[in-house]
């Protein structure tokens, strides 16, 4: 008869142990129990990267990397990017369902009169220098957050939660705006609630007071796209980090500061702005056979290229490859793009990226558009942190409302000195 359970046989001991199995995974703590001396600490699982353990159990979104497919709350990427908003998506998100028409109307108010700074934070953008990398003005300004609302670490009540999302999802563009204003020397827009959310954004980084302003609906909307394809991926770095820092009961702000923070590395949120350089670099079609061939010889990677868990091509990526040609109906040609296809085409017929699985990722084409939008390359991994901040938030609210989560704290294989006495200074060699 069949049963959920492994039998484990110690062949040092001969001794056999019955574990279950459920979810196809085994509780890390089961094996605990497998020792030789009754003394001894047990055995543990090593896992560098966290390469093949569940951290938590989750119902926000679901990746087969295999089969390439990407759905939050059971909806699938396409169809969201295709008929939902940014906004929609968060409350999917965050609450578990699509919201109805009043929910919406109500949740989108919230957000968007929660755009405003408080003029203390203002400052804080003038300190740094013009030449600071946003990413580090974005992640001083989620910890300075955290010092004016003191309220926001009382993480265990539902209301203090939602009043802290509300802030974050409305605060973060405009941070994101001023970060940008500062860096070009111009003063500050306000925030615009009779504005949609993405519009709104773009009003904020490039209204220069001229009698007719408006923002162009096409790109108003390819951001809002973006974000939606950015909003959530489950446990990946950033959001690990979220979670981590989560777990230890840390108010909202500072996990995000953290969060951000990871989000910033190049083999993570940083790619896209590496893919814009690596593309410049390339310079023309005509070097990409050479290009490649370095990226074999291990001289360095194929930015926006290959993915811890899609062994396919990233459905995001695909859905972005689309829209950049919208975009560029309005901003005109980005002449990247055509670097990027050649790369792609030369990558995908590669013994070496098929055999390693290795496809575009969301951040190949990401950072095209946004150049072609105008975006200087160190504000690409900014908007990425914008699209995912309602991912961060919604991992964030089901962690500190699930009973089974702990504080995180791995375990380590302890390889240094046994005891040793200190040697006086005069006595070293
Ligand atoms: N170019 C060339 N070779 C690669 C690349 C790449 N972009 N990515 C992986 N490989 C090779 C790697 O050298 C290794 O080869 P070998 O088996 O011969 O040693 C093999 O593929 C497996 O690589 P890995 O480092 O074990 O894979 P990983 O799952 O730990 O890394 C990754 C995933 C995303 C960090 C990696 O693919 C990478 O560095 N890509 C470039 C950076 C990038 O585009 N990051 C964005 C990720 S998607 C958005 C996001 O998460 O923010």
């Amino acid at each position: 008869m069949s049963k959920d359970t492994f039998t484990i046989i110690d062949n040092r001991t001969g001794k056999s142990y019955e574990i279950p199995v459920e979810y196809s995974t085994i509780r890390a703590r089961d094996l605990r129990q497998i020792k030789v001396h009754p003394d001894e600490f047990g055995t543990m699982s090593y896992d560098p990267g966290f390469d093949n353990t569940a951290s938590c159990k989750s119902r926000i979104t679901f990746i087969d990397g295999e089969k390439g497919i990407l759905r939050y709350r059971g909806y699938p990427i396409e169809q969201l990017a295709e008929k939902s908003t940014f906004l929609e998506v968060a409350y999917l998100l965050i609450f578990g369902e699509l919201p109805t028409k009043q929910q919406l109307a109500e949740w989108e108010y919230k957000i968007m009169h929660h755009t405003f700074l408080h003029e203390n934070m203002t400052e804080l953008f003038h300190a740094f220098r013009y030449d600071a990398h946003p990413m580090g003005m974005m992640i001083s300004a989620l910890a300075f957050m955290s010092t004016l609302h003191k309220e926001a670490s009382r993480i265990e009540d539902p209301d203090v939660r939602l009043k802290q999302i509300y802030r974050i999802l409305g605060k973060l563009p405009t941070v994101a705006a001023f970060c940008y204003r500062h860096r070009i020397g111009r003063p500050f827009n306000y925030p615009n609630a009779d504005m949609g959310y993405t519009e709104n954004f773009l009003y904020m980084l490039d209204y220069m007071h001229q009698t007719k302003y408006e923002v162009n609906p096409v790109l108003a909307k390819a951001l809002d796209v973006l974000f939606i394809l950015h909003a959530d991926h489950e446990q990946n770095a950033s959001t690990s980090v979220m979670r981590s820092i989560g777990s230890a009961y840390a108010d909202p702000y500072s996990a995000m500061a953290g969060a951000a923070a990871a989000l910033f590395g190049p083999r993570h949120g940083g790619a896209n702005e590496a893919v814009v350089k690596m593309l410049t670099e390339i310079g023309d079609v005509k070097n990409v056979p050479a290009y490649i061939e370095r990226v074999k010889k291990g001289e360095f990677r194929l930015m926006g290229f290959g993915h811890r868990v899609y062994k396919n091509y990233d459905p995001r990526a695909k859905i972005i490859k689309r829209i950049a040609y919208e975009v560029f109906e309005v901003t005109g040609m980005n002449p990247l793009i055509d670097i990027a296809v050649e790369l792609e085409r030369v990558a995908l017929e590669d013994e070496y990226f098929i055999s390693r699985k290795l496809y575009p990722n969301v951040d190949f084409y990401s950072g095209i558009i946004y150049q072609a939008m105008r975006f200087p390359p160190d504000m690409f991994t900014v908007l990425f942190t914008l699209g995912r901040a309602p991912g961060w938030l919604a991992q964030w609210v089901e962690l500190v409302t699930d009973p089974e989560q702990k504080i995180a704290r791995p375990r380590q294989i302890y390889l240094g000195y046994d005891y040793r006495d200190y040697v006086p200074i005069e006595q070293r060699g």
